[in-house]
């Protein structure tokens, strides 16, 4: 079932549960206390500014929800192609591939016309302080803080597989043919994105 009807609160609380329970590396107690601390929107911010998850707590939400597609795949592809990979590598690559959205969203206001009236209405806008691309970003921010394996990083680095920005296109495939890790993340990031939060609406 989809996450998206769970409160933020609630999903915070699954999200640092299933954080604690799966990663166990040296430093990630470290970036868990900074997603927690007041330095980070992580679990207040939303997934996109008009996409999906275009809500407070959107992007803690699509984080699980990629975790759960990821999960359901990776057995699939280890049955068939003997691609195996440890549960801490599957919730690293999930729950944190969207860091790059930290501190990255602003609340703005707008007037819109409601039955005649005019009304100014919040609505969410980029302004990112660390412009240092998307999954790029989200690997430098967790490098910081503790080491990833070269399938994870390259996971996370190319999870937006074919969307990536057109100059570095040309690595997409050999990255997913490299690293399965990096084409089960790309899947998951979609198959929430689309079906689970509902990107078309
Ligand atoms: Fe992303
Ligand atoms: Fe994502």
């Amino acid at each position: 079932m989809p996450l998206t009807q769970s409160t933020p609160q609630l999903n915070k609380e699954r999200f640092v549960t299933l954080y604690q329970s799966k990663i166990k590396r040296e430093g990630a107690d470290d970036l868990l206390r900074f997603l927690l601390s007041e330095q980070s929107d992580f679990f207040a911010a939303p997934a996109s500014t008009r996409f999906h998850g275009d809500y407070e707590g959107g992007l803690c939400e699509h984080s699980l929800n990629v975790y759960e597609c990821l999960c359901d795949n990776m057995p699939r592809l280890e049955k068939r192609y003997g691609f195996h990979y440890e549960e801490e590598s599957l919730a690293i690559a999930a729950l944190l591939h969207d860091l790059c959205k930290v501190n990255f969203y602003k609340t703005e206001m707008r007037n819109v016309k409601k039955n005649g009236v005019w009304e100014a209405v919040p609505y969410y806008t980029i302004e990112d302080n660390l412009p240092y691309g998307h999954g790029e970003k989200s690997v430098y921010i967790i490098s910081g803080y503790m080491k990833l394996t070269r399938d994870e990083a390259f996971a996370i680095r190319y999870h937006m597989g074919f969307s990536e920005s057109q100059e570095n296109i040309g690595n997409v495939g050999k990255a997913l043919e490299m690293f399965p890790l990096a084409y089960g993340l790309c899947c998951a990031d979609m198959e929430a994105s689309y079906y689970m939060e509902g990107v078309i609406k």
